[in-house]
Order: C-alpha cells, then sequence, then structure tokens
C-alpha cells in the first residue's frame, strides 16, 4: 500500500474528533475498539516508516558477524574446520580440509577482514587456508571452486601474491581433469551402482575458479570448458518452467543422458531450494565472465522462477524443497537464501532497470529477514556461527535445521555486495 494511504496518527485524530463531535451514535465500548484499531495503525505505519536504514542494520550485522567469527576461532580445535552446529544437540560438528566447505570458514573470514580491517580475522584466515594448501592437487572432488576459491579466491582478491596464484592456478588444473569432453561436463561425484557420470546442479559455482585461471594465465583451456560445462547443464539440468534437476547422470562413453533425479531434493522432479540458488548464481557469474547473453537470460529466468514461485514464503527465506508436501510445516533453508540474495545483487547490475530493481528490493528484504534474532545468533551461541536454520541434506537426514558454515558465507557476501552497490564498501 503506498504510505500516503495507510491510516496514519493524523487519521487517527481526526477519527476521534469526529466521533465526539458529530456525537457518533455508535456504542461505547464499539467506539474504543475503532480508536485503538486505528492507533495500533498508526504505530505500525509510524514503525515502518522508522524502519532502519538497510545500510546500517548491515553494518551492525557485520560488526556482530565479525565478534561471532571471533569467537568461534578462540573455541575451534587447531586442525580442523567448522562444519556444522546443530541447536538440538547443542553440538558442533567440524571437517578435514578435503570436505566441500572447508573454504567457507577462511572465505567469510576474508570478508568480515575486508569490511572491518581487522587483524586477527586475516590471521585466522591465513592459518585456516594454510590447512586448506594441499586441496590444491586433489583430483577427486569438484568442489574445489568452493573450497579454493572462496578461500584463496578471496585472499588474493585482496592481498594478491605469487604463492596465492600458484595455488589457485594448481587448483584449476586439477578441477580441469575432471571433464569429460563427451559428455561436455565436469564430473561431479564419482561413479557408483545408480550413477557413471554424475553431474549435480551445484557444479555450476566451481567454474568461477576457471575463469580466473584463464584470466590470469592467458589459457583459453580452463574457459572453454567452464562454456562448456555451463552449455551442457543448461541443456540438460533445466526444465521448462527454468526450475532444475539436482542430479544429471550421463554415459560417459556417449554423452547420453542416463537419468536425471534428486540426491538431496524432496523428489526427483522437484525444485530443491539450495539447487535452484545454486544456479541462479552460477548462471549470474557466466555472464559476468563472458558477456554471453544468454546467460543473462537464463539467470533472469531462474530469478522469475524462484521471485513468484508461489510456496515462496512473505519472509522471502526459502523452504528446503519448492515441492516439499508439508509447506508450511516444514524447515526453512537460509543457506538457500543467502546464496539467492548474493546472486540477484550481482545479476541487478546486468538487468534491466525494472528487474535491477525488482532483484535488489528482493534481496534487501532477505538481508533484512536475516539480520533479525529469527535467523541471526546472539554472539557466543550457535556454535560461533552466524545464521540458523540451513537444511543441508533433509532426505539423509543430516544437517537439517541447522547452521552451515555456506549459509554464513554468502549472507556476508551479499551484505559485501549490498555496501559496494551503495558505494560503502568496507
Ligand atoms: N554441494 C552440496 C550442497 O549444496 O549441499
Amino acid at each position: 500500500m503506498p504510505s500516503r494511504l495507510r491510516p496514519g496518527w493524523h487519521s487517527s485524530l481526526f477519527l476521534m474528533i469526529f466521533m465526539k463531535q458529530t456525537n457518533h451514535p455508535m456504542h461505547r465500548n464499539k467506539k474504543i475498539i475503532v480508536v485503538v484499531a486505528f492507533l495500533f495503525a498508526a504505530g505500525s505505519s509510524f514503525a515502518q516508516k522508522a524502519q532502519t536504514p538497510l545500510l546500517k542494520v548491515i553494518d551492525t550485522a557485520l560488526q556482530k558477524a565479525a565478534d561471532q567469527y571471533k569467537y568461534m576461532a578462540a573455541n575451534i580445535a587447531p586442525a580442523v574446520l567448522p562444519r556444522n552446529y546443530n541447536p538440538l544437540t547443542k553440538k558442533s560438528e567440524t571437517s578435514n580440509s578435503g570436505w566441500w566447505c572447508s573454504g567457507f570458514y577462511p572465505g567469510t573470514l576474508n570478508y568480515l577482514y575486508e569490511n572491518s580491517h581487522d587483524n586477527a580475522l586475516w590471521t585466522e584466515a591465513t592459518r585456516t587456508e594454510k590447512l586448506l594448501e594441499k586441496e590444491q592437487f586433489n583430483k577427486g572432488t569438484h568442489d574445489l571452486g568452493f573450497m579454493m576459491f572462496c578461500s584463496f579466491g578471496n585472499a588474493n582478491r585482496l592481498m594478491p601474491t605469487a604463492a596465492y596464484e600458484e595455488i589457485l592456478m594448481n587448483s584449476a588444473k586439477s578441477l580441469s581433469t575432471r571433464f569429460n569432453p563427451t559428455v561436455g561436463c565436469i564430473q561431479s561425484w564419482g561413479a557408483t551402482a545408480k550413477w557413471k557420470f554424475p553431474v549435480i546442479i551445484d557444479n555450476m559455482m566451481n567454474l568461477e575458479l576457471l575463469f580466473w585461471a584463464t584470466k590470469h594465465s592467458g589459457d583459453s583451456s580452463f574457459y572453454k570448458i567452464a562454456v562448456t560445462h555451463a552449455n551442457t547443464t543448461m541443456k540438460n539440468h533445466y526444465r521448462p518452467d527454468y526450475s532444475s534437476w539436482h542430479v544429471v547422470d550421463y554415459d560417459p562413453a556417449t554423452g547420453n543422458v542416463n537419468v536425471k533425479q534428486t540426491a538431496q531434493g524432496y523428489a526427483d522432479y522437484s525444485a530443491w531450494a539450495r539447487g535452484q540458488s545454486w544456479g541462479l548464481y552460477g548462471y549470474t557469474v557466466m555472464y559476468r565472465s563472458t558477456k554471453d547473453v544468454k546467460y543473462l537470460q537464463h539467470a533472469n529466468r531462474i530469478a522469475n522462477y524462484l521471485m513468484t514461485h508461489p510456496n515462496m514464503p512473505a519472509d522471502k527465506i526459502p523452504f528446503w524443497d519448492y515441492n516439499s508436501p508439508e509447506i508450511p510445516a516444514t524447515y526453512r533453508d537460509a543457506s538457500a537464501a543467502s546464496i539467492m540474495a548474493s546472486a540477484l545483487l550481482e545479476l541487478s547490475k546486468y538487468a534491466d532497470a525494472k528487474k535491477s530493481q525488482s532483484y535488489i528490493a528482493f534481496a534487501e528484504k532477505v538481508i533484512r529477514e536475516l539480520a533479525t534474532r529469527a535467523y541471526t545468533a546472539p554472539i557466543g551461541e550457535n556454535g560461533g556461527f552466524i545464521l540458523k536454520h540451513s537444511t543441508g541434506h533433509l532426505p539423509g537426514n543430516s544437517e537439517v535445521d541447522v547452521a552451515l558454515t555456506y549459509a554464513d558465507y554468502y549472507y556476508v557476501e551479499a551484505m559485501m555486495r549490498y555496501k559496494a552497490m551503495k558505494g560503502k564498501k568496507g
């Protein structure tokens, strides 16, 4: 409702004078109810007008996030990386450097350092990046983009060194070994009895590392792999409504699609929430890196699918799967929300003015919601994680309604992007 049409204090006052002066025949109790209702409306109108500016909300949230991560740093064992915190069991899980999420903790610290210039954050990022270094030679995972680009990629963006560059180049080379030119994709997971050459939508997130490698080295092979992977994925992972399957399994000898299924979603046909956010983010990066308009169109269409989805809640924090039959009595996924917000802010830079405005407004709503007590944990609680209420793998009964490193990472990234867009870079 436009603000000028909202009942305000002046209309309440007018109503009271009106009722008194005209000796309105309404029963006294009814009169009181009407007046109280108008005063309530006036109060909420005032509250809406007085909403704290988002940049201020973000500054507070980033400061709290830095304090929370310092608490995390003080409590984590030296040889491991944070992974999750379960509020029901009050237990944290950690991981070694080979887990796909190992780069998010140092990556978040890098962003928080960028915002505050607090050296303690940089020192902790550097310490944990040391644990990750050996993964540059890991050819057994497609997650090297997550692991190495969120950590070393950000470190190198802030303070470039030859050592970081070498690690990133080796990581890109390792990732490229998983590309099969017959399929036209990087293999996500290893072959099993069920799948021969599974590719998951999440894999779109690992391509940014390859674009960096071509830019840095001049070797176009990384760029070509990224573009081929994205084109194959656009063709085979996406449905006519621009939602995506989670897993597409290929025959590595012919490149034919064997089967399209889910691993972490509700059903093969469903729209697993985080997967949709990964795709949105991935095709936004594709447009940024290639300027090929077909990727921009694709990202816009995914954004439209998400933003207009009938199961998108009013507060814009998605349920874990858009097709869960238990909606609304099921879990949210704060990680899907933070990835989506960060992606929409970036996409708003490339989209036309109308779309751009709607992407920013949507992302603003997500950030504002995540910054509330409903999602942000008090400092010293939640195992040191910033956000609550993410869902990792519900069908596997793993990491349900917990804190997760990547929810924190993309939330902090979204806030940094918002600040940068408004010319308030930390
Ligand atoms: N890449 C795994 C996930 O999003 O859960």
